[in-house]
């Protein structure tokens, strides 16, 4: 029977990280007697041993907290910047695991947490993670808490943006977050009746946008919302990175590794700034005034939704009761109203992104909203 186990979180912050170490807290400490360590600013924390004592009284008044009351990092345990180098710190990480007398460690992140906890697996920990991320592209669960928070964030801006627009008969571009998949951009759009959806999952045909925004200019509608994913393509910006990308996979094991690598770089940065680069496109191209809002981290920022409480107590308690039954090596996932322990090694390496079937794609073609392909 468990005893003593250790809670991080880490990889960007998002709304109902708090709410989740509660669950766990709460439901180890009172329902099994656990004792529960939380360790601050992700796996650096483990690894030079800063913790805090997750009780009642720690525990006490967060549930409603944006943020985590343990500080975060995108650190990585198997490659780590200590004093100028980037060292591999696990062995230092399973040496504080033994010193706190640990029966579990819980691991609080999206994918690139996912696949951190793994690296500590494979060194032979007891891990256990959740899944949180406002990108909601963790794969093998139904949804990640933080998603809902976001997604309203994003919805309510898009309303605000459209009187504006309306009023000036301008096109408003919004980006919206999401990392390499589409979401947030797609369900915010479709929420918020954006008039174009840009996400990365389509890469988009610059002349099909603007020719979608003169049609509604014709028919007396001379303003447009778009909503662009951070990570939408243009064919072309598509086209040039997968044979880059093709290129490096080929070639990546020669001696030309350093050169490709730059080039590739070269090729993704073309993606920096792409938002003010749309905008200023379609703005020659219909002759209609153009204006970029990015929304940025205001989307993780502030109170999580009750969605996302609700969510992050969910899997924080299971997440106690699985620890209780000695499931390890796993990540509580939501399926339907219920939870489920999917095994890591499942979705390591893995990203979920948007099916180009999905529902909310066909409801955005059929309320007329254009995706940038045809
Ligand atoms: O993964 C969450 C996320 O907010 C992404 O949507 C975004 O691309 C990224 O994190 C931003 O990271 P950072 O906070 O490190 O700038």
């Amino acid at each position: 029977m468990a005893k003593y186990i250790g809670v991080l979180t880490s990889g960007g912050d998002s709304p109902g990280l708090n709410a989740a170490l509660r669950g766990i807290g709460k439901a180890a400490d009172g329902q099994y007697g656990m004792q529960v360590i939380g360790f601050r600013d992700g796996f650096r924390g483990l690894m030079e041993n800063r913790t805090v004592l997750l009780n009642r009284q720690t525990l006490s008044g967060i549930l409603t907290l944006g943020g985590t009351i343990l500080g975060t990092s995108r650190d990585k345990p198997h490659k780590m910047p200590v004093g100028g180098k980037t060292l591999d710190m696990r062995d230092a990480i399973v040496k504080n695991y033994e010193k706190h007398h640990l029966d579990c460690l819980v691991c609080i992140g999206g994918g690139g947490t996912q696949k951190n906890a793994y690296k500590l697996v494979n060194k032979g920990l007891n891990i256990i993670t959740l899944p949180k991320t406002i990108d909601n592209d963790v794969v093998l669960t139904d949804i990640t808490f933080g998603f809902d928070t976001a997604l309203s964030i994003a919805v309510n801006a898009i309303d605000r943006l459209h009187s504006t627009a309306h009023s000036h008969h301008r096109i408003i571009v919004v980006e919206i977050m999401g990392h390499s998949t589409g979401w947030l951009a797609l369900g915010a759009g479709l929420a918020g009746g954006a008039d174009v959806i840009l996400i990365p999952e389509i890469s988009y045909d610059i002349n099909v946008v603007a020719e979608s925004i003169l049609k509604r200019s014709r028919h007396g509608s001379p303003f447009s919302i778009v909503a662009v994913a951070e990570g939408a393509k243009s064919k072309e910006q598509d086209a040039a990175l997968k044979k880059m990308s093709n290129k490096f996979k080929k070639n990546g094991n020669t001696e030309d590794k350093t050169k490709l690598k730059t080039e590739l770089a070269a090729v993704r940065s073309l993606q920096e700034g792409s938002t003010l680069r749309l905008a200023a496109m379609l703005e020659d191209l219909t002759s209609l005034e153009s204006r970029v809002t990015i929304l940025g981290h205001l989307q993780r920022g502030g109170t999580p939704s009750a969605a996302d409480r609700l969510l992050a107590t969910k899997l924080g308690t299971a997440c106690a009761d699985y620890i209780e039954k000695g499931v390890f090596g796993v990540m509580v996932a939501i399926r339907g109203h219920g939870t489920v322990p999917v095994p890591l090694e499942k979705v390591v390496g893995q990203r979920k992104i948007v099916p180009l079937d999905h529902e909310w794609i066909k409801s955005a073609r059929a309320v007329g909203t254009c995706m940038g392909d045809k």
